[in-house]
């Protein structure tokens, strides 16, 4: 079969599909071998969300017509009006957000928002050029990556500040003297806590972003997935965001929800307009599970509740255990983690190491331990000689602790193994 230009990108060999084909490949052999699973971005099974999810299911299917109305009917496209407006009030008594139902789109997972968001406003500009997404902050995300239509480089991209503690940690901030919001710049966008790294940008990067972005007249994206108002996987201090020109989005996954669906996008009304056409071109609408279990909880603020009380607590629980694992299996290796503050990742930083990310991830394959190679989130870099690139890997701490630390002491061994051979 011959296919489009379009069709040749989704099947060239992206990260996202490397990640979710390992994802999907662990789930499908989990029962002949011991898998060390610490690549994916699921979320953790925590019992006691999950009693409070079928039980919201459960009130919906149980009354015959809002199962009626839940299978049997179309959402419009702009997705489940009870929902929105429960949204909106929480957001505008909890938070203060001057938002009505005109600023909130529903869509099927926020990684679908961002492929609408960022071909709405990067890409062909006609007149104007080509417009990219400028990334103030890198390591970030690697399924913005591929979500192009047009051949044009997507993305721009600031290296960070990297700052090294005593004990082993280091954090990345925005080099804001290297920022520059040009007229080639659609919009900026940020993952707050941001995957890979589990770094939270601070409430005073967050003031110091919306301002230029505010002047230069440009959106500002916040990927709120793991972060603020919900699931607050945020293990330091940090303020929900909201102006404007922010767009927010936001997603029930790490609520719990992943294989439901759901984004919700908080934006001005002439983008959320676009997308609510967009829902109507490619989906007729989004779903409306997600909503429909949702909505009793939004209005009851017990999806604040759960978020602050439940899943807080379980993964700042889990970072623990995985920084322990680290610091007493690699002691003697060179390896920096990223200041856990927030997500469901450490980032791992082995300096110098003399093989690439993806070499390592080979090597750790072949153990059966599944990591994410580091070199594929630093979109929009172009300076192809900073070594630093190729010497992270991302690894999750969802699985249960014997997962955990055994797959951990493994890296570890590949690792020193790879440094004793140099
Ligand atoms: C930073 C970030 N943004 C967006 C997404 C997309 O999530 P979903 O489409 O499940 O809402 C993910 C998924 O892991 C993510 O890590």
């Amino acid at each position: 079969m011959q296919f489009s230009k379009f069709g040749n990108r989704l099947s060239k060999d992206s990260g996202i599909l490397q990640l979710m084909d390992d994802l999907g490949n662990a789930v499908n052999t989990a029962a002949d071998e011991e898998l060390y699973m610490l690549g994916g971005g699921n979320p953790s099974h925590i019992p006691e969300v999950l009693d409070i999810l079928q039980e919201e299911l459960l009130h919906v299917v149980q009354d015959r017509k809002d199962f009626t109305n839940l299978v049997g009917d179309y959402d419009g496209p702009q997705g489940n009006e009870a929902f929105i407006s429960s949204l909106c009030e929480m957001f505008q008594s909890e938070y203060g957000w001057a938002i009505d139902e005109s600023n909130v789109a529903i869509t099927n997972g926020s990684q679908s928002s961002f492929g609408l968001i960022f071909n709405l406003l990067a890409g062909d500009f006609k007149q104007e050029g080509n417009k990219k997404i400028l990334l103030p902050l890198v390591p970030e995300y690697i399924g913005y990556g591929d979500v192009s239509l047009s051949d044009a480089p997507l993305f721009s991209a600031v290296k960070p500040l990297i700052e090294i503690d005593d004990a082993g940690f280091y954090k990345y901030s925005v080099n804001f003297d290297e920022l520059t919001i040009g007229n080639n710049i659609g919009a900026v966008c940020v993952s707050r806590p941001t995957n890979p790294t589990g770094n939270v940008i601070t409430d005073e990067e967050v003031q110091k972003l919306s301002a230029l972005t505010k002047e230069a007249s440009v959106p500002m994206i916040i990927d709120g997935a793991y972060g603020l108002p919900f699931p607050n996987i945020v293990f330091t201090e940090a303020t929900p965001f909201w102006d404007e020109h922010v767009i927010l989005c936001l997603s029930l996954s790490k609520i719990g929800l992943p294989g439901v669906r759901t984004g919700i996008v908080i934006a001005q009304p002439e983008l959320i307009e676009k997308l609510t056409g967009a829902n109507a071109v490619f989906s007729l609408a989004p779903g409306s599970l997600g909503p429909k279990m949702m909505t009793r909880l939004v209005q009851n603020r017990r999806l604040l509740d759960i978020s602050n009380n439940l899943i807080q607590p379980y993964y700042q629980e889990k970072v623990k255990i995985a920084v322990n694992a680290v610091q007493q299996s690699m002691a003697d290796l060179p390896v920096y983690i990223h200041q856990p503050e927030g997500a469901i990742f450490l980032w791992l930083w082995f300096k110098d190491l003399p093989i690439d990310s993806d070499e390592l991830y080979k090597r750790l394959k072949a153990q059966n331990v599944l990591v994410i190679a580091g070199q594929h989130f630093f979109p929009g870099i172009e300076d192809e000689n900073w070594a630093h690139q190729y010497e992270c890997i991302r690894v999750s701490f969802t699985a249960e602790e014997h997962t955990l630390r055994t797959g951990i002491d493994k890296i570890g061994n590949v690792v020193r193994a790879a440094f004793a051979q140099r």
